[in-house]
């Protein structure tokens, strides 16, 4: 069946030049730093010496923290933009990063924990591809290491169904207000939107965003098809329990 919107999703440049690169010189500005939760729950699976791999490591609002704790962190992404800008950070100097797909990279290592924070799962643009990024992390993960990622459970009331609705809303933090924009197409579970953000200094910029999204249980049958067990799910990263009403989930995958 096709679809009436179809953003490209592999074979081109589609995360670098929209995700990644557009985005950087706003995203520090528009993200609220990652809280005192997240660093300790990632850093409680990092083992002994902490070694962690972060897939799509941006700026390094997470790596940078727990670089602070003692982790050595290796890190993913497809942006030279954002990577630019984690570099130009005090600790952004020294993280390896490998510039390349997080679907398909190949390290030729392996790590206590792999995370994927921030919806980040859902710019892989089909099902193909996050299954891959599940397969290319399970490649990267010791026996018995863990895949924790954050993603936020779909809300369909957000639109209608193949029609435009605009969404006024504060997302992601208080630093900027937000005007969303977006067409969502339920068959192939993707949202693009434009978000219009005006930020503290006075300046208006037009970001762009398409996803993929997933619910839960369709991540748990990825994860399973490429060797992970769902070993715990939190409704974020404070351990808060994940109920029907939760906005977002913390899931850790335990490789055997
Ligand atoms: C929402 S930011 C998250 C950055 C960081 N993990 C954080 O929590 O702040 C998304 C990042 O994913 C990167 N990205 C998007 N698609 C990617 C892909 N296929 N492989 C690697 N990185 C990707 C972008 O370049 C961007 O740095």
């Amino acid at each position: 069946m096709s679809s009436p919107h179809q953003p490209r999703s592999t074979g081109d440049d589609y995360e670098r030049t929209t995700y990644g690169d557009l985005w950087a010189p706003y995203y520090d500005k528009v993200t609220a730093p990652a809280d005192e939760a997240t660093i300790d729950f990632l850093f409680s699976l990092a083992g002994s010496p902490p070694r962690a791999l972060e897939l799509a490591i941006g700026t390094g609002r997470l790596a940078i923290p727990l670089v602070e704790r003692g982790v050595a962190v290796t890190g993913v992404d497809v942006s030279g933009e954002m990577v630019g800008i984690l570099r130009a950070k005090s600790g952004g100097e020294d993280i390896q990063v490998v510039m390349g797909d997080m679907a398909e990279v190949d390290l030729n290592a392996t790590f206590p924990l792999v995370y994927l924070a921030f919806n980040t799962l859902f710019a892989l643009l089909d099902q193909e591809r996050q299954v891959a990024c599940f397969k290319s992390t399970a490649r990267h993960l010791e026996s018995g290491g863990r895949f924790v990622l954050d993603c936020f459970v779909p809300d369909l009331t957000r639109y209608d169904s193949y029609n435009t609705r605009m969404a006024v809303s504060s997302i992601i933090s208080n630093q900027s207000h937000a005007y969303e924009m977006s067409i969502h197409d339920p068959v192939s579970q993707k949202v693009v939107s434009h978000q219009v953000r005006r930020l503290e200094d006075g300046e208006t910029v037009v970001l762009p965003v398409t996803i993929r999204y997933a619910w839960p249980a369709e991540m748990d049958l990825m994860a399973g098809l490429a060797g992970l067990e769902l070993e715990e799910r939190f409704g974020w990263y404070d351990r808060r329990p994940f109920t029907e009403s939760s906005h977002q989930h913390v899931s850790v995958y335990r490789k055997p």
